[in-house]
């Protein structure tokens, strides 16, 4: 009998948590289309993931602070027959007080976090809910819960994004799709190596705050499967966001505050 075809549509797919997406996906046996800048990057994932399990790899480049990238993926994936899964995940971080980062960083990760998200959704969702199916995992942080110096567009979009599945899970309630933010916390990836992070040390942050990407898309992908709209992985990072939320919360994110302006 044919496979049933099943494609996954994975933004920001080629390095880090998206890449880690697309492999545990390729290995449960969805085609997949990753989206993102890089493409000798996606060409090498595209050519691994074929060749080692049989399925299908579309690539799309596509810069998605860009209206017109944004509106060339939308198309695309308006094409697509069978979509079960859009992975909201490409971003970036930044580490400047706000009045000092250069004002089209902060436009560039507004349209990236927040409006190619908002737009892809949009795109995907009256299939999905025509299938009764299909599942939509929204890249957020443990940022979006907690606002801090340096970081602040950058929370403020990852709480956005924290709401808008919030609110989607029980417009959806009954339909057939699945909708996760998911909230990483220190994850080993490239998203420290950015310009932007010049003289940042991974060492500067406990060993024990770091997760492997690989074990923040297993525990994304079970808590789907479990049926959890917002997912924490990590025990570590679940403890940190129950302090921030407690009465120590607050102090320590006034000491937090004084490191950061340091
Ligand atoms: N690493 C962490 O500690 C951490 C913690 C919490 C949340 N996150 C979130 O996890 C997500 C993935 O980041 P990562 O940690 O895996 O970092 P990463 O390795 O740097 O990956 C970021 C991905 O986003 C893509 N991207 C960035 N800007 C883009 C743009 N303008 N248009 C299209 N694609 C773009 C990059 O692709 P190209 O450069 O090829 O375009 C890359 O594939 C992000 O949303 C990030 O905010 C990360």
């Amino acid at each position: 009998m044919p496979k049933e075809s099943k494609t996954a549509v994975v933004t920001g797919g080629s390095s880090g948590i998206g890449a880690v997406f697309a492999r545990h996906l390729a290995q449960r046996g969805y085609d997949l289309m990753l989206v993102a800048r890089r493409r000798d990057r996606l060409d090498a994932i595209a050519e691994e993931l074929a060749g080692q399990h049989r399925v299908g790899v579309e690539i799309l480049t596509a810069d998605l602070s860009e209206a017109g990238d944004v509106g060339r993926v939308q198309e695309r994936l308006e094409a697509l027959p069978a979509l079960e899964m859009l992975v909201n995940n490409a971003g970036f971080g930044t580490r400047h007080r706000f009045v000092d980062l250069d004002p089209a960083m902060h436009v560039d990760m507004v349209h990236v976090h927040v409006t190619a998200s908002v737009r892809l959704i949009r795109t995907v969702l009256p299939g999905m809910i025509e299938r009764g199916r299909g599942a939509i995992i929204n890249v957020s942080s443990l940022a979006g819960f907690i606002p801090m110096p340096k970081s602040v567009t950058y929370a403020a979009t990852k709480a956005f994004l924290i709401t808008l599945s919030e609110g989607l899970a029980k417009e959806l309630a009954g339909t057939g799709v699945r909708v996760q933010a998911l909230c990483p916390g220190f994850t080993y990836t490239e998203f420290h190596d950015a310009a932007e992070f010049e003289g940042f040390d991974r060492s500067d942050i406990s060993r024990k705050l770091w997760m492997p990407a690989d074990d923040v898309v297993s525990e994304s992908l079970a808590s789907l499967e479990a049926g959890r709209v917002v997912c924490v992985p990590g025990r570590r990072n679940r403890i940190l966001l129950a302090v921030s939320r407690s009465w120590i919360g607050p102090a320590l994110a006034r000491a937090l505050a004084r490191k950061r302006w340091e």
